[in-house]
């Protein structure tokens, strides 16, 4: 019954969030000791402020042989025209344009927010230098993830390295590199996971970054059109005139959509940054998080979906061609979890990107609504599956384990962010599949060559 229970928490946890819906002009952040907010970051939010692990080793009678693992780079940097955008921000007057606003009365803002606005100052630490690299948060949390499945499954991830039995891949970026050793740390501790063997990465990488090597899916995702209606819709606009509102800035003064964002990324970026670190179960308070309500936040985060389900997610009206972007690496987990020779590996493990982590949801068909996600559905969708601060935040991460089950046909547990995820088709009270059932599911995927297919629409 425990993973009955586990199974539903993925649905709660989505919909948390489903009654703040109206906006308060006297919220006062730094008085707020719950902040649903740090769970509303999309692609930014902070692993450990989603996190509800409910991995339940034993829903399977059968003995654990298999690990498949995909995960995103854990937290990083902002990449650099962000980063210096937000630098400009934060180099602009807009410290003293509020201050004056404040002292003139035309301000909601209570004193414990103002003050701390006015106080912010940028970390002089930060430089263009640290542009898309992972963040030490980053690093920590990815270390602690595999730390955790490592608790899980201790037959299978071994604290012992052995290259015959586990296989590293991550891509051409620093963050995937250093959030994959972060991983191997977590698994072998510091000094063992240096003898770790890391993949070469090709050149021309369509295995775990396909998305760069198929020009039709760059096109056929290049409008991002209810993103943008979204932005000029009327949520935005009431948004936008009632932060301008709590920060006293009227008619010409009024800041634009481009600054709010700025703003909202020093808060998403700050509020990650130190979470891990922080030793909080709200993480440590972000000046930048002051202008914006609870349902501000949830206006933005659907802004943030609304990209990406058009991107790598449902809304892509070609959904064959997302599903073939990934035939790479479901052809690597089919031919693992069919391996019966000792001589194969036991574990893989790639790090990649969370675009790559959304197309693999969509090929499984799991974290779909009945009801599509557009510019005009903001107030249906708040008990939406496709919420990328619970799918892909930092460090988001998918597993797939195999148990040997004495027929042969083993039963197959899936996970998304140590919380299992149900794959249509399979156990609907313990989301465990039959082997079997997976292979003549995705049977397409076997024996095909992945080059011919990843960009293709067959
Ligand atoms: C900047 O880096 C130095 C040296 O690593 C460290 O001592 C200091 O605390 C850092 N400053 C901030 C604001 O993080
Ligand atoms: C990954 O990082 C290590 C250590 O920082 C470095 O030696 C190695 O060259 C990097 N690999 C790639 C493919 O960038
Ligand atoms: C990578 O792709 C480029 C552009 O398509 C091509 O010119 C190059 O030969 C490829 N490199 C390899 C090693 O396949
Ligand atoms: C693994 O074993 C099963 C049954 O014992 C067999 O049907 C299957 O072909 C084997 N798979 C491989 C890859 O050898």
């Amino acid at each position: 019954m425990k993973t009955v229970a586990t199974l539903v928490v993925l649905s709660i946890v989505g919909s948390a969030n489903a009654g703040v819906s109206i906006n308060n002009p006297f919220y006062c952040y730094s008085t707020d000791l719950i902040r649903p907010q740090v769970q509303m970051h999309a692609t930014r939010t902070s692993y450990e402020a989603v996190r509800r692990t409910s991995v339940n080793p034993t829903v399977s009678s059968c003995t654990p042989s298999r690990f498949w693992f995909l995960s995103r780079h854990g937290g990083r940097f902002p990449h650099p025209p962000d980063l210096q955008d937000m630098f400009d921000f934060a180099d602009s007057t807009i410290q003293e344009d509020i201050a004056r606003n404040y002292d003139a009365g035309r301000t909601t803002l209570c004193r414990q927010d103002f003050e701390m606005i006015r106080d912010w100052r940028r970390d002089p630490n930060l430089t263009l230098e640290s542009a898309s690299l992972t963040t030490e948060a980053g690093r920590i949390g990815m270390r602690n993830i595999a730390r955790r499945y490592q608790q899980f499954f201790p037959t299978i991830l071994t604290e012992t390295y052995d290259r015959q039995r586990f296989h590293f891949r991550h891509t051409r970026t620093m963050r995937t590199n250093t959030t994959i050793r972060a991983f191997a740390s977590g698994l072998f501790g510091e000094s063992e996971s240096e003898n770790v063997f890391f993949e070469d990465v090709p050149e021309n990488d369509s295995f775990l970054r396909p998305i760069d090597f198929c020009p039709p899916f760059r096109e056929e995702v290049a409008n991002q059109h209810q993103q943008v209606a979204f932005e000029n819709g009327p949520e935005f606009e009431e948004m936008m005139e009632e932060i301008n509102r709590k920060l006293g800035f009227h008619g010409s003064n009024q800041l634009s959509v481009d600054t709010v964002l700025v703003m909202w990324e020093w808060c998403r970026f700050e509020t990650a940054t130190y979470f891990e670190l922080s030793e909080s179960e709200i993480g440590d308070p972000s000046a930048w998080c002051i202008p914006f309500s609870i349902s501000h936040q949830s206006i933005l985060e659907y802004y943030q979906d609304l990209g990406y389900y058009h991107f790598t997610g449902y809304g892509v009206r070609n959904q064959r061609l997302i599903q073939n972007l990934n035939c790479g690496l479901m052809q690597d987990l089919l031919t693992h979890l069919q391996s019966n020779s000792s001589a194969d590996t036991t574990v893989r493990v790639f790090v990649t990107y969370s675009q790559m982590v959304q197309a693999l949801m969509v090929t499984l068909g799991a974290f779909r609504d009945d009801i599509n996600l557009n510019q005009h559905n903001f107030a249906q969708q708040t008990a939406r599956h496709w919420k990328t601060s619970i799918m892909t935040p930092n460090a988001a991460n998918f597993v797939v384990v195999r148990y040997d089950c004495a027929d042969g046909d083993h039963d197959l547990v899936f996970l998304l962010n140590e919380r299992p995820i149900l794959v249509p088709g399979c156990d609907i009270q313990t989301g465990i599949c039959k082997l079997s059932f997976i292979l003549s599911r995705f049977q397409r995927f076997i024996g095909v060559n992945c080059e011919d297919l990843f960009c293709s629409s067959d």
